[in-house]
């Protein structure tokens, strides 16, 4: 028996140790494009950031998929590049070509950053937290996110994405120190972030590390575990039961690592982290959450079923959280999101 009395949240209990038939479960991305109520309100703003920006709107787009799905938990819309935005850097999103940024790669362009400002540029994301949970019911948790500073300062460096994050790696190796007070900003800003939108409302929080897999295990230990603990450590030091997922995305074996280091409550595992290994290495010490391909959500059909099947024999018996390796594709039909819905709740199917 467990000191923490259960909630009323199948994701809380799943996040505090307990394991449920079903699972609980909500999908990375569970807002966005392959929903059409999305598609029309997005259609209304200029760009992907007024959306995120405009409290009113991004609580809408929250509460979307909420409406359709019975998920067991929402997530805040908006984006992980709010906080470069916030800290002064030109961030836009493209149509069809992904976030644009004025790249910062070098000492004085990372001293032109503003932390001071930072604060009242997130404050419409806390506003959209306040109104979503004023409508959610008490069994519905809503996820607060900040992207890792790994990650985030991929973005920042290369000025956008890219497949290999090579200008990030390059000034990591070619200029340390530069490199980590820009690290450094990155986990005062989102810690803050973090701890403002629990404030807000939200009720735990999720750090996506989306290229924590494009590290050797010595700069893995110093760019991605080292600065997620220390936001880990910060958040927790305010606010200290707010559960936090981690998800260091492609990390491999060093997942084990992650999750031995960081301080998470729980650890979000991609697809292709192999399910025993999951339950031997992780779920025996950690909540973990995952991995169906979101291509295969969007396929569908006999394959999808035979997918979350295993999954859920394989990592059902431990704490468990259904969602996907990674988010869910634009091209999703909703009829497999339903039918996906369906057979996680069938629990062992
Ligand atoms: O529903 C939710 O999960 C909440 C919203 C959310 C978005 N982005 C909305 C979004 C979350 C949690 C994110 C996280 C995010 N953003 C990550 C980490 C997770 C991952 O996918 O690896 C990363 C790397 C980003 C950066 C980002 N934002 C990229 C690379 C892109 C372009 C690619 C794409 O999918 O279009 C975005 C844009 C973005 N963020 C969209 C949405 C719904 C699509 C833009 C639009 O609707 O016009």
């Amino acid at each position: 028996m467990s000191a923490i009395p259960p909630s009323q949240s199948a994701l809380l209990n799943a996040l505090s140790g307990r394991a449920s038939t079903p699972p609980p479960m909500w999908l990375m991305r569970q807002a966005g494009r392959y929903l059409p109520e999305y598609r029309e309100v997005r259609s209304k703003v200029p760009s992907f950031l007024d959306l995120c920006l405009t409290p009113a709107l991004a609580a809408e787009v929250t509460l979307q998929p909420l409406r359709r799905f019975p998920f067991d938990a929402g997530i805040v819309f908006s984006d992980i590049l709010i906080i470069p935005y916030a800290l002064g850097q030109n961030v836009a999103f493209v149509e069809g070509e992904g976030p644009k940024l004025e790249p910062v790669s070098d000492e004085a362009a990372i001293a032109e950053l503003d932390e001071t400002a930072a604060g009242a540029g997130l404050a419409p994301v806390y506003e959209t937290v306040e109104r979503v949970v004023a409508e959610l019911p008490e069994t519905v948790p809503l996820i607060g996110f900040c992207g890792a500073p790994w990650t985030v300062a991929t973005y920042m460096v290369e000025g956008g994405g890219s497949k290999d994050q090579a200008a990030a790696r390059s000034l990591a190796y070619r200029e340390p120190e530069t490199f980590q007070r820009l690290i450094d900003l990155l986990v005062e800003s989102s810690a803050r972030y973090l701890v403002g939108q629990v404030k807000a409302g939200c009720r735990a929080l999720q750090i996506f590390d989306s290229w924590a897999g494009s590290l050797p295990e010595d700069a893995f230990a110093r760019w991605c575990i080292a600065p997620t603990r220390a936001i880990v450590d910060r958040v927790k030091a305010e606010i200290p039961n707010v559960p936090v997922i981690g998800f260091p995305r492609g990390a491999g074996p060093l997942a084990e690592r992650y999750a031995q280091e960081t301080g998470m409550d729980a650890i979000g595992c991609d697809t292709s982290l192999p399910l025993t290994w999951i339950r031997d290495r992780l779920q025996n010490r950690f909540p973990v959450q995952g991995n169906l391909d979101p291509v295969l959500l969007a396929v569908g059909g006999p394959a999808l079923e035979v997918r979350v099947k295993t999954i859920l024999e394989t990592l059902g018996q431990g704490p468990f959280i259904f969602n996907l390796g990674h988010g869910i594709l634009p091209e999703t039909p909703i009829a497999n999101v339903e039918r996906l819905v369906s057979l996680v709740q069938a629990g062992r199917v």
